[in-house]
Order: C-alpha cells, then sequence, then structure tokens
C-alpha cells in the first residue's frame, strides 16, 4: 500500500473520506474506491473501464507507454527467443518456470488429455458446413462443460488442475474437428508422439488416405505465435472468463464466454479482419486513399490492426512478429509475398501519419498474425480461432487465480441508469 491519500469531498453535505492507494509491484497505483457506495451513496462511473482495475493479479504486467511485456515477470521478448508454449502455459498457470521433471510431467499430462469424447464428435454434425469455426468452438467448449459436469468440482484443487489441463489440450482438438468439418474431411485424431503445435498442424492438414509430415519450421512459428498470444492481462475475454467464471458457473462454460468475446473485430477477429483489410486495398498505389477514408470522421473505417487500448507505443509483440513475418516468409520462399508488402507499406505510410502520431496509433499483434497464418496454409476463418487456442493458456491461469483467491465475490458492475422514471401500465387497448 502506498502512502498517498485521496480525499474525496461532497461540497454539499460535507462529508469527506480518504480513499486510500494499494501500490502493485510495479505500474500505476489505484484508488480503492469500494467504500464510495457505503460512505457516500454514489458509484463511480467509467464505460470500457478506461481507469478501472477490475482485480489485482499476478500473473501479467503491461506497460503500454514503454512497450513492455512481462509473463509472470519474465519478459516477452526472452520467452519469445528461449522457451515454447507448453512451458509458458505452465509458467503462467503455476507463476514459476518448471525444472526439467515438472515441464515432463506437465507436457505428459496436457499430451494424454487430447482426445474427445466421441460424442462430443457428433455434435459438429449438427453445424452447416458454412458455419464460422468460432461458433462452433464457442459452442463445443460450451458442450464441454456438459460432458464433465458431475466431476468439475471448482472447490477441489485437483479437478481446478484437471480442468485446466483439459483445457489446454483439447482446445487445438476442438479447433482441427471444426476446421475439418468446414472442409468436409474426416476428423483426424491426435497423436500422442507429436508435440503441441506439431500435433494441432497434424490433426489439421493430415488426411486419411497418405501420411503427412509437419514441416518443423510452421511447428516452430505457430509455437512463437502461440506464445506471444498466451496472455494479456485483463483483456476483454479474459476480463470475460473472470466475470463469468466469478459466479461459479462451470469453467468450460466460462471458457466458452471468452471465446465469444474473443471473436469480435476490436479483439481477436482483428486479425482476419486485418486480412480483409489488405485485400479490399489491393494495390500499394491504393494506400493513400485507403488511409484518407481512415482519417475521415464521417466514415467508420479503421485501419484493423492498429491501436490498442494500454499500448500507447509499439506493441512488444508486433515488433517480435513483425521479424518473424521476415523469416518465415524468406524461408517458405514467400519473401515477395504481396499482402506483406503492402503491410510493410501500410505500416509505413501510417506511422509517419499526423492523424495515428497524434493518437499514439502502431501496429498491434494482429497487423501481421494473419500474414504469417496465411503463409502456414491456416484459412481466414480459422485465424482467431488460433488466437483462442492460444489464449486458453491465459484464460485458464486468469480462472485459477480467481477461483482460489479468498476473497473471490461474483462480479456485479452497477450502473448510471438513464431509462424512463417510474410510471404506470397501459394496457394496449387502452392506447
Ligand atoms: N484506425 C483509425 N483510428 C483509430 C484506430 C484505428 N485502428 N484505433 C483508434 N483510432 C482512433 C479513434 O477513432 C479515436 O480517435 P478520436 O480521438 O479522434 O475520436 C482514437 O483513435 C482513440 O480510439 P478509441 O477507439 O477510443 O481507443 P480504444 O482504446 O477504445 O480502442 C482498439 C482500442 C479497439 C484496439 C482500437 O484501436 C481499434 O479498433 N483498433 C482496430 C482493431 C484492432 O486492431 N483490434 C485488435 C486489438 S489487439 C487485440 O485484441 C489482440
Amino acid at each position: 500500500m502506498s502512502n498517498d491519500k485521496y480525499q474525496l469531498s461532497n461540497l454539499t453535505t460535507g462529508k469527506t473520506s480518504d480513499l486510500e492507494t494499494l501500490s502493485g509491484t510495479v505500474g500505476p497505483d489505484v484508488i480503492n474506491i469500494s467504500s464510495l457506495w457505503r460512505d457516500h451513496g454514489v458509484f463511480t462511473f467509467d464505460p470500457g473501464f478506461m481507469a478501472t482495475a477490475s482485480t489485482a493479479s499476478r500473473i501479467t504486467f503491461i506497460d503500454g507507454d514503454a512497450g513492455t511485456l512481462l509473463y509472470r515477470g519474465y519478459p516477452i521478448e526472452q520467452l519469445a527467443a528461449q522457451s515454447h508454449f507448453l512451458e509458458v502455459s505452465y509458467l503462467l498457470l503455476k507463476g514459476e518456470l518448471p525444472d526439467a521433471a515438472e515441464l515432463d510431467s506437465f507436457t505428459h499430462s496436457i499430451t494424454r488429455h487430447t482426445m474427445l469424447n466421441a460424442a462430443l464428435l457428433r455434435l459438429y454434425g449438427g453445424f452447416h458446413h458454412d458455419a464460422h469455426p468460432m461458433a462452433m468452438v464457442a459452442a463445443i467448449l460450451a458442450s464441454l462443460a456438459a460432458f464433465y459436469h458431475d466431476t468439475t468440482n471448482i472447490h477441489d484443487d485437483r479437478h481446478r488442475e484437471i480442468f485446466s489441463h483439459r483445457m489446454i489440450a483439447k482446445i487445438p482438438t476442438i479447433a482441427a474437428a471444426a476446421y475439418k468439418h468446414t472442409v468436409g474431411q474426416p476428423f483426424i485424431y491426435p497423436r500422442n508422439d507429436l508435440d503441441y503445435c506439431s500435433n494441432m498442424l497434424h490433426m489439421f492438414f493430415a488426411v486419411p488416405c497418405e501420411s503427412y509430415t509437419v514441416d518443423p519450421l510452421h511447428a516452430k512459428a505457430l509455437d512463437l505465435l502461440f506464445i506471444l498470444h498466451a496472455d494479456h492481462e485483463q483483456n476483454a475475454s479474459t476480463a470475460t472468463v473472470r466475470l463469468a467464471g466469478s459466479t461459479g458457473c462451470n469453467p468450460y462454460a466460462a471458457i466458452s464466454a471468452g471465446v465469444s468475446a474473443l471473436w469480435g473485430p476490436a479483439h481477436g477477429g482483428a486479425n482476419e479482419a486485418v486480412l480483409d483489410m489488405l485485400e479490399k486495398i489491393g494495390d500499394v498505389s491504393h494506400v493513400p486513399e485507403f488511409l484518407t477514408r481512415v482519417k475521415d470522421k464521417a466514415g467508420s473505417v479503421r485501419l484493423m490492426g492498429f491501436g490498442h487500448r494500454v499500448y500507447k507505443n509499439f506493441d512488444p509483440r508486433a515488433t517480435i512478429i513483425r521479424e518473424m513475418c521476415h523469416q518465415v516468409l524468406a524461408k517458405l520462399g514467400q519473401a515477395n509475398n504481396p499482402l506483406f508488402e503492402l503491410a510493410l507499406r501500410l505500416e509505413e505510410s501510417a506511422l509517419k501519419d499526423d492523424y495515428f502520431i497524434s493518437r499514439k496509433l502502431y501496429p498491434n499483434i494482429d497487423f501481421y498474425s494473419g500474414i504469417i497464418y496465411l503463409a502456414l496454409g491456416i484459412p481466414r476463418s480459422m485465424f482467431t480461432v488460433m488466437f483462442a487456442i492460444a489464449r486458453s493458456a491465459g484464460w485458464v491461469a486468469h480462472w485459477y487465480e480467481m477461483i482460489a483467491d479468498p476473497e473471490w465475490k461474483i462480479a456485479r458492475p452497477r450502473q448510471l441508469y438513464t431509462g424512463a422514471v417510474k410510471r404506470d401500465y397501459v394496457p394496449v387497448k387502452k392506447c
């Protein structure tokens, strides 16, 4: 706790209260306003949580002005260069890096929870072939709550651990089954001899009639993308998982809610929207005209993949991914990929433009992630699903942190009511 005190005075009643400030280990202090309603009968008003910390957390720290991202204190650049997705998942969940035995045991557990109940697989048949995979993934995750209803006691630490392992293990299988459904191919079972990302590519691209060899470069690129997307503190989907989970609901249902929140183009759906935008722009010669449309306040066109609620400087993940885009495309023989060229020119022009400079709008992770996914052969409608697979590690870690907190309580925001005041009902026949 810091020594700073903020005093709130009501000039009409003369009533004052001291509001204490709380300090984290790093980052700005927060003012504890939880006594406001009790002492003053008022709420605070902060639509979109512009200045409101909804929880305390020990998992991820972002300094948006400095462009810093830490998972459990470790810089994202170091994890991206030296770690891998399952180790990062362990770190997010447990708070510390694993030793060799702990990592083995975790990897073993994740690998052996990848299968889906055969009855669950039949649910995919109820979807039309062109159903969006995010809708299927959200629905199938919600259905897991039915499969693991009686066996998931959120107050039992072992049950919580099994849930977290199942979640990270099964979401690639669920995603791959959604993909196979959309392309009309048979479901491909997971392979326990493959690492996490290789297995995912195998389930996506193998077919029963011929052998399929995973390209290690593809698996490595995917693993890096997963590390970068694994957590991002109280973003909209994570906050949704926490809010839904705060009711004590089945945790698979809470994760399903998070998937739905992630789908929006202002959040995880941005990677799909970036590709749509690049294709609509079509050619570098159209960049100036497109940026003019973006800057026109009478219109509603946004430069997708630009801007972030927290980063008012470069998103460190975008810097890593931009570099990786160069490497991956070069190794795949796509160094002159026209979409990448277009993205680079668009970024260059926007970063020189006063509209974006004055608003501190920089490329975010999703400006480039779609280009890599596309180069890996992942179809556009699956981009946000890829994000969901990676973010499942963060969602589970946040759910776990919230549920294990002795001060856990249901999240119940208040409102500023602006609707009609009390009035009497008039039956329709008298109107
Ligand atoms: N293109 C053009 N203008 C933008 C953009 C953009 N991408 N982003 C913000 N602005 C402008 C707004 O019009 C506003 O201008 P004004 O002050 O003249 O009214 C100003 O910048 C502030 O924008 P807000 O929408 O208030 O910022 P907010 O923090 O609420 O939104 C968001 C952040 C949603 C990410 C926004 O920047 C955006 O829509 N970006 C495009 C979508 C995107 O890439 N989303 C992915 C985010 S990263 C992730 O979820 C993984």
